[in-house]
């Protein structure tokens, strides 16, 4: 039996402007993970997939085609260069929130093609598990950037730009992050899908604002670098700010957005593609409490402090 996991992540700056050949930055949450244990099965069951949090039993051989957790299977062992049906279980289990812009889908798929890869007896490049998920990414997302798939391949906080590649950047100090669930799912496909609309309707009015989150992005990237704590929280509201006018936020997440600053964030901003999902700030050891109770008391279902490195 093989057991592999993948962690979540959170995108810190350039979330759709991402789509449109801006960088961004995100970092792993390993707090959270997906997991694929894969062990033998029945002969003659061929592959099957058990995902007991959804209620889901794949038979890969009888699934559709653009069924994600069966195309990520087949890929995998196409480009394993194994028979394509052979007798073993995958089960998968996670504990990264669905739809809520922590990367569940690339991460179950990471897990997945790790673990294969590992109960084959071999080894396959963070890069090529990266460019495997992205094809499964396209099932869940429609238009993704890459950078889902990117950052929980390699897991190291990425500087990343579609099409153009990412580089993995120094943290100068660890960065304390909480991140707020609104209890509310993001619907990736639909929000990114609108944004498109709106954009070709009026390309003049969304460009500045993707330009605007390019120089977000380089000077997040310095502050990073730097450990300029003070800057990269007014950076994140800065970001959260044209995310808004982009009209991918709403109530649930400025509310939080709000309550993080009122109780002493440095920065705060939604995450994702939003429109529900999660919000982040970032706090320091003194203000992680009061910051916890704001956004708890402003109606987060969940809060989670990570510290990314
Ligand atoms: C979703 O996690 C992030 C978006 O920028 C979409 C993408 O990059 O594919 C909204």
């Amino acid at each position: 039996m093989t057991v592999a996991q993948a962690a979540g992540k959170v995108i810190l700056f350039g979330e759709h402007a991402v789509v449109y050949g801006r960088p961004a930055i995100a970092v792993p949450v390993t707090e959270v993970h997906a997991q694929a244990q894969v062990e033998p099965g029945q002969v003659g069951q061929g592959v099957v997939l058990l995902a007991p949090d959804l209620g889901r039993k794949v038979v890969v051989r009888d699934a559709a085609q653009e069924d994600p957790l069966a195309n990520i299977v087949r890929r995998t062992l196409d480009t394993l260069g194994r028979e394509p049906d052979p007798d073993v279980t995958v089960t998968v289990t996670s504990t990264i929130p669905i739809a809520r812009g922590m990367g569940s889908g690339a991460a179950v798929s990471t897990a997945v093609v790790r673990g294969l890869t590992g109960y084959f007896g071999r080894w396959l490049s963070s890069r090529s598990i990266s460019e495997l998920v992205y094809e499964t990414e396209i099932l869940y997302h429609g238009t993704p950037s890459g950078i889902d798939n990117t950052v929980v391949a390699f897991e190291k906080p990425v500087y990343f730009v579609k099409g153009q590649g990412w580089e993995v950047f120094w943290v100068g100090k660890p960065l304390l992050l909480a991140i707020a669930d609104t209890g509310i799912e993001s619907p990736t496909k639909e929000v990114v899908g609108d944004l498109r609309q709106r954009y070709e309707a009026d390309p003049d009015r969304y460009l500045p604002l993707f330009d605007g989150v390019t120089e977000i992005v380089h000077s997040a990237r310095k502050a990073i670098e730097s450990g300029d704590m003070d800057r990269l929280g007014e950076l994140m509201d800065a970001n959260h700010t044209l995310l808004q006018e982009m009209g991918v936020s709403c109530p649930e997440l400025d509310r939080l957005v709000v309550a993080a600053r009122d109780g002493g964030a440095l920065g705060a901003k939604l995450s994702g593609a939003g429109r529900g999902g999660n919000m982040i700030a970032l706090v320091t050891e003194e203000s992680r409490g009061r910051v916890d109770m704001m956004l708890r008391l402003a109606g987060a279902t969940q809060v989670l402090i990570t510290e990314v490195r």
